[in-house]
């Protein structure tokens, strides 16, 4: 079964069209990467199909549902949980409070988390800082943690949701080649404990040959090619516009 099937998407700001026609299908248990110079359309793609921006033209389907209209919230409680391309955490709010937020919501509490209920949760939001490695951080200001640790934070907090496909927008931005070398095994370690699809893009192709099972290549906001790690590599277009300029 298709965990994902994008068909003919398109997405224009004014007269500029950021994604162009766009059908990708990624199936279950896969773990495919989008890649693609600056500006390719990338991170717009990731935002139709987590629902932030509706399409002018094109569906997304998930699971067999068609996600029109959907609005990003439900998108996440029918499966599908993303990070984003910049840190989006609660700075002033601590580790284990970003992971207790995130769980609350998804279980549909509107109520203060902070004040009224310091406990609820304690033992998931512990477990899923644990699976980030980050339990010895809980108490810490999120946004006292290094770079690194914030986006393990970010990745508990989508994992909050207990996702069955996970869309990563460049999860080593910015980060050290260490930095990023552990955060790519953190991903792979959770992606096979938790049995997730994987949705992500990647500027650094080192991560992306290493991890992917199949890559697709947008350029100018259109799918120039997708297939296996190697089948790309050989991909005469995409050396010529992509990866003969690494
Ligand atoms: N809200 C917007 N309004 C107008 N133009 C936009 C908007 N968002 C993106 N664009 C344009 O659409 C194109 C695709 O941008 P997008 O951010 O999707 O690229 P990307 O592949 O994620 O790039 P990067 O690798 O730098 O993250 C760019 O030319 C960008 O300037
Ligand atoms: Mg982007």
């Amino acid at each position: 079964m298709m965990m994902l099937e994008v068909e003919n998407a398109t997405k224009m700001f004014g007269g500029f069209v950021a994604v162009n026609k766009v059908n990708l299908t990624v199936a279950e248990g896969e773990t495919h990467a989008i890649i693609g110079p600056n500006g390719a359309g990338k991170t717009t793609l990731f935002n139709v199909v987590s629902g932030l921006i509706t399409p002018e033209e094109g569906s997304v389907t998930f699971r067999g549902k068609k996600l029109n209209k959907m609005r990003p919230h439900d998108i996440v409680n029918v499966g599908m949980a993303r990070s984003f391309q910049r840190v989006n955490i609660f700075p002033r709010k601590t580790v284990f409070e970003n992971v207790q937020v995130a769980l609350l919501v998804h279980a549909k509490l509107h109520f203060n988390p902070f004040r009224q209920a310091a406990k609820l949760y304690h033992d998931e939001g512990m477990e899923l800082l644990a699976l980030v490695n980050l339990e010895d951080e809980a108490d810490r200001r999120a946004g006292e943690l290094a770079y690194g640790r914030q986006k393990q934070l970010e990745l508990a907090v989508a994992l909050a949701a207990n996702p069955k496909l996970l869309l990563l927008d460049e999860p080593t931005a910015g980060m050290s080649i260490s930095e990023t070398k552990a955060s790519i095994a953190l991903i792979n370690e959770i992606v096979e404990k938790r049995n997730l699809t994987l949705l992500f893009t990647e500027h650094d192709m080192n991560v992306v040959f290493e991890i992917a099972d199949r890559i697709s290549v947008l350029h100018h906001g259109e799918i120039i090619a997708t297939g296996l790690p190697d089948e790309v590599r050989d991909n005469e277009e995409v050396k010529r516009i992509y990866l003969g300029k690494e």
